[in-house]
């Protein structure tokens, strides 16, 4: 289950919410991790050209290459370093004691692309993860993101913070310049996280368009049939290259467990209910959100 229940009963109105981060906490694997590592290699399976995506300038993608393997030496640092319950250090690589598998480690001077490093740590790491460029404004330069909510990585590709978040409600009035700013002055001795959250009518991880949602959803059966989707996201400004790395672990769970304490469910309600309709059209949840908010409210 998700750790994070962001909702404290204030009216709806999206934020920064940048909080400091301990490299401690860069990572979270749990229970879920070998599970989750398979999921997200049957997507690259299937689904390779949605779930994956490089730059197609050769200067940018060959720098990007540099940065994803100064990246994997830090994550395969880190999670042995903070994580040896999870993964192991052995004479090939990394290995995820859960899976019993093993990645390998790059050398410094590894002549890898960006693409099949970030493979490498796809099956590393329950997060999913993209490259920002060093230069500003910062353009999203690569990404492995098998768990989208319904955006896909081969359509933000090579755009900068305000183009990737032009289709969210608001965004460009509010949040686009303190994010361009957030990220322009991100150094690598400070890193940060922060959250999204939004509810579908469906389980699926992998969600890499957006769809029409379910019109047959009822104040009787509305919280058993939808989850809430927490992603957890970190930024961090590698050393070496400057690129910026922006992790996504997404958390989701069914609605009704989570709103059983009447508090959580009253702080939801009240969110819910002050959420304007192109915020709620946006989320893809026009189709239930009037089922769902009288279900918070008792109402069947
Ligand atoms: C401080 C930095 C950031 C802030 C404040 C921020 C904020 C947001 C917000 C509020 C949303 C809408 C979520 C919703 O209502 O469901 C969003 C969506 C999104 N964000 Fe960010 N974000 C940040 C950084 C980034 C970065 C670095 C990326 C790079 C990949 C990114 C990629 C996305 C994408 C792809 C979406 C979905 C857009 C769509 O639906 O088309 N964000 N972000």
């Amino acid at each position: 289950m998700s750790p994070y229940f962001p909702f404290n009963g204030e009216p709806y109105s999206p934020a920064m919410g940048i909080k400091p981060l301990d490299l401690i906490e860069w990572f979270q694997p749990d229970a879920s991790l070998a599970q989750d590592l398979d999921e997200k290699r049957a997507i690259l399976a299937t689904a390779p050209h949605l779930a994956l995506a490089v730059v197609a300038e050769p200067a940018l993608a060959a720098e990007t290459s540099k940065a994803t393997v100064e990246l994997l030496r830090l994550v395969i640092e880190n999670l042995t370093r903070y994580h040896p319950l999870h993964y192991a250090l052995d004479p090939q690589g990394i290995r995820i004691r859960a899976s019993r598998h093993t990645v390998q480690v790059p050398d410094a001077n590894s002549e890898c692309d960006a693409g099949t490093l970030l493979r490498r740590i796809a099956g590393i790491v329950q997060e999913d993860v993209c490259l920002l460029s060093p230069n500003r404004p910062a353009r999203l330069a690569a990404g492995l993101v098998c768990f989208p909510s319904r955006w896909n990585i081969a359509g933000k590709v090579g755009l900068d913070a305000s183009a990737i978040h032009e289709t969210v409600p608001g965004f460009a009035q509010t949040l686009a310049q303190p994010t361009t700013s957030f990220l322009d002055r991100l150094t690598p001795e400070r890193s940060f996280a922060r959250l999204n959250w939004t509810i579908h009518d469906s389980a699926l991880r992998f969600a890499p368009h957006s769809v029409a949602g379910r019109a047959d959803l009822t104040p009787e059966n509305v919280l058993g049939e939808t989850f809430l989707r927490i992603e957890r996201q970190t930024l961090r400004r590698l050393p070496a290259t400057g690129f910026i790395v922006f992790t996504i672990r997404t958390y989701i769970d069914r609605l009704e467990g989570l709103v059983a304490d009447p508090d959580r469910r009253e702080r939801l309600r009240r969110t819910l209910d002050s959420m304007p309709d192109d915020a709620v059209a946006y989320k893809g949840m026009a189709t239930f959100i009037a089922p769902l908010r009288r279900a918070l409210a008792g109402r069947g």
